[in-house]
């Protein structure tokens, strides 16, 4: 009859066995980041580790690419999942991209004992609470270090690293290509301009809405909600606001005001409720925030007991999103466990207390200040200071007013009845101007 001695002892015995054996990985996708994780492996040669197999579409094309040159040739290149599923391969990292059909392969391999990595912001931002359940169920890992800020270790700091504290609030700038776009506007390009320069440089996608509108950056806002709020939130009832409405002009009326304009992503918590919204905003010169440029990403988390921790550094690119791919896969290689803590569903809103930034383009006649100074006091917003830049001609006049902090309900109801007035040559532009916030209760 086993004791429970040596039953302890033969457990002790298996584990050590896999401690000392190679762990195989798998690829699910040779594309940019794929083949950057292929070519840091073979760069690094890291102990313990074997990639084993490489899965793609086309795989002859991908096998006989110049990117393939440093996959040793024992690697079998495939494009049937099924050689992947049905392997002995440990862990399979996930750099393919999208919901479907990744998410179905992604549990059959949990299920059958292979852990994930994966650095893909939709699958976990919509999937991401489930797919751990399925993990945990199985006894695996599922980790996604590289889903948000690409090479920067936000996920894996706030994860380990702020734990110990309860963040109260996020905010950051979290898509690159919006950052680009908007630190080179603020230099003096046109909108129109940097967006075609950020397609050719590969920054853009041909259809650049899930980045200038938002949708991309309140995914990954929702993964760190989840992280360091410990909230899941419904990344679909995220309010976002397109940064395309953004002109030449706010740059210099925002430099006025001691601001630059950033795609920044907010969420905090209140009680049971999380604020949270992705938008172009004012930020103050003297924020961390105003300091990135190009396609730097930023992150600013601010808990309860240690204050404001600032994360920031490459968010996209081959290589450094490599980086966190290959760290999260030796983190797995070597047991590493993460720390987990209890996640709740939460109500979002979009409202946020802020003073606001808005810019008119009228034709110019008497009677159009007093206009709109009455649909603000109507619904009980305060008006901060009027700016009014010369040479512009009286019949295409931009001006800009800012108002004492208000709720953003309020401020949209005056602006849609000021969008009515017959002076309003275009829809009226309005940016929340972020302020410097006390240490969170
Ligand atoms: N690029 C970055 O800087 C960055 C940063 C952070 C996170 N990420 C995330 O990393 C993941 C990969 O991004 P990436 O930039 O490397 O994308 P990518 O260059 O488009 O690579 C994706 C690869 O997966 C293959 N693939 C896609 N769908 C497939 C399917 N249904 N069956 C078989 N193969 C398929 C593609 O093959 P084809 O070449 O034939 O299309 C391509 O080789 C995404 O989730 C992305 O959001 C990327």
């Amino acid at each position: 009859m086993t004791t429970k001695k040596t039953r302890a002892m033969a457990q002790s015995a298996a584990k050590a066995a896999k401690a000392s054996s190679t762990v195989k990985v798998a690829l699910l996708g040779f594309g940019t980041v794929g083949s950057s994780v292929a070519r840091v492996l073979a760069a690094s040669k890291f102990p313990g580790v074997q990639l084993t197999h490489i899965f793609n579409r086309n795989v002859e094309q991908k096998r006989t690419s110049a990117a393939a040159k440093s996959v040793s040739a024992s690697v079998v290149w495939t494009e049937n999942i099924n050689d992947i599923l049905k392997s002995d391969v440990d862990v399979v990292v996930e750099l393919m991209g999208g919901l479907n059909p990744v998410e179905g392969w992604l549990r059959k391999a949990l299920v059958s004992g292979k852990s994930v990595v994966t650095a893909n912001k939709q699958l976990i931002a919509y999937r991401g609470a489930s797919l751990a359940k399925v993990a945990a169920q199985h006894g695996v890992q599922l980790i996604h270090g590289a889903a948000v800020a690409g090479g920067v270790p936000v996920i894996t700091g706030m994860q380990q690293g702020l734990c110990g504290d309860q963040v109260m609030r996020l905010s950051g700038i979290v898509n690159g290509t919006c950052n680009y776009i908007l630190s080179r506007m603020e230099m003096g390009a046109d909108y129109a301009t940097v967006l075609a320069d950020a397609q050719q440089l590969g920054y853009a996608e041909a259809n650049p809405s899930a980045d200038v509108d938002g949708y991309d950056a309140r995914a990954k806002l929702c993964i760190l909600s989840r992280i360091a709020l410990h909230a899941e939130l419904d990344p679909d009832a995220v309010a976002t606001q397109t940064i395309s409405t953004v002109e030449a002009i706010d740059f210099m009326y925002a430099k006025e005001l001691n601001c630059t304009i950033r795609q920044v992503s907010r969420a905090q918590v209140d009680g049971t409720l999380v604020h949270a919204r992705v938008a172009p905003m004012l930020v103050p010169l003297t924020s961390p925030l105003a300091w990135s440029h190009g396609t730097q990403n930023m992150v600013v988390a601010s808990g309860r007991f240690g204050g404001d921790v600032v994360f920031s550094g490459h968010g996209a690119g081959g290589e450094p999103t490599a980086v966190a791919v290959v760290s999260d896969l030796l983190s797995v290689a070597q047991g590493c466990k993460t720390v987990q803590l209890p996640v709740r569903k939460r109500s979002v809103t979009g409202e946020f207390m802020a003073p606001h930034y808005l810019r008119f383009v009228v034709d110019d006649k008497p009677g159009i200040v007093s206009a709109i100074a009455g649909a603000l006091a109507k619904v009980g917003a305060n008006i901060d200071s009027l700016l009014q830049r010369p040479g512009h001609p009286k019949h295409r006049l931009p001006f800009v007013v800012t108002t004492e902090p208000c709720l953003t309900s309020t401020i949209e109801k005056a602006m849609n009845s000021i969008a009515k007035l017959d002076c309003m040559l275009e829809r009226p532009l309005c940016l929340q101007i972020l302020v410097p916030e006390d240490k969170p209760e």
